[in-house]
């Protein structure tokens, strides 16, 4: 009877093996090989990992000089106060997020992207997305800014 209960106890066990393997589909692969194959193709937490993430737009691999340019700061505080301020606050957050410490959470790639082509932005930038989530539905809106204002504006960012 005792044998009979073992035997039993490992043909359930080999019975459950053989299932779950079965279920990993016809390309040979265990089942634990695939959880651990779509674990990696999600994307980790994209606030987490923003030195990654340059955004969609017409920038690309853009670094900052070494040193601020005051001349530049000037025009782009103008800018920013006409244009930024409605929903912007330097000190706190606002109906968008405070601009201040920016570049120790983005690439400057990334911010001068979302601030020309914030609409495609919130569709496709992983981070854009979580942030347009968080501020409720309230998207970031396209100023129409050259590229040389939303520069301008990243510069004045770096003194706040
Ligand atoms: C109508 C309101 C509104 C205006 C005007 C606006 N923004 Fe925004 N902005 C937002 C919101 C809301 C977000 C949060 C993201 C989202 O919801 O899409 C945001 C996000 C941002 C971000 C990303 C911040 C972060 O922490 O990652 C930057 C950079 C930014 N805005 C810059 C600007 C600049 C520069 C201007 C002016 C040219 C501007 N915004 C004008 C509403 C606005």
């Amino acid at each position: 009877m005792k044998d009979l209960t073992k035997i039993s106890t490992i043909l359930m066990g080999l019975t459950l093996t053989v299932f779950l393997f079965s279920c990993g589909g016809g390309d040979g692969k265990s089942a634990a090989d695939r959880i651990k194959e779509q674990a990696q193709m999600e994307p980790a937490d994209p606030y987490e990992n923003w030195q990654s993430y340059d955004g969609v737009g017409p920038i690309q691999n853009f670094t900052l000089p070494g040193e601020i340019d005051q001349e530049m700061v000037a025009n782009g505080k103008e800018v920013y106060d006409i244009k930024c301020t409605a929903c912007h606050k330097a000190e706190k957050k606002f109906i968008g997020p405070s601009p201040k410490g920016i570049l120790e959470r983005r690439t400057a790639t990334w911010v001068m992207n979302m601030i020309l082509n914030p609409e495609e932005m919130v569709q496709k930038d992983p981070i854009a997305k979580k942030l347009f989530i968080e501020y409720n539905g309230s998207p970031m809106a396209n100023q129409n800014l050259t590229e040389d204002e939303a520069r301008a504006v990243l510069e004045y960012f770096r003194t706040l």
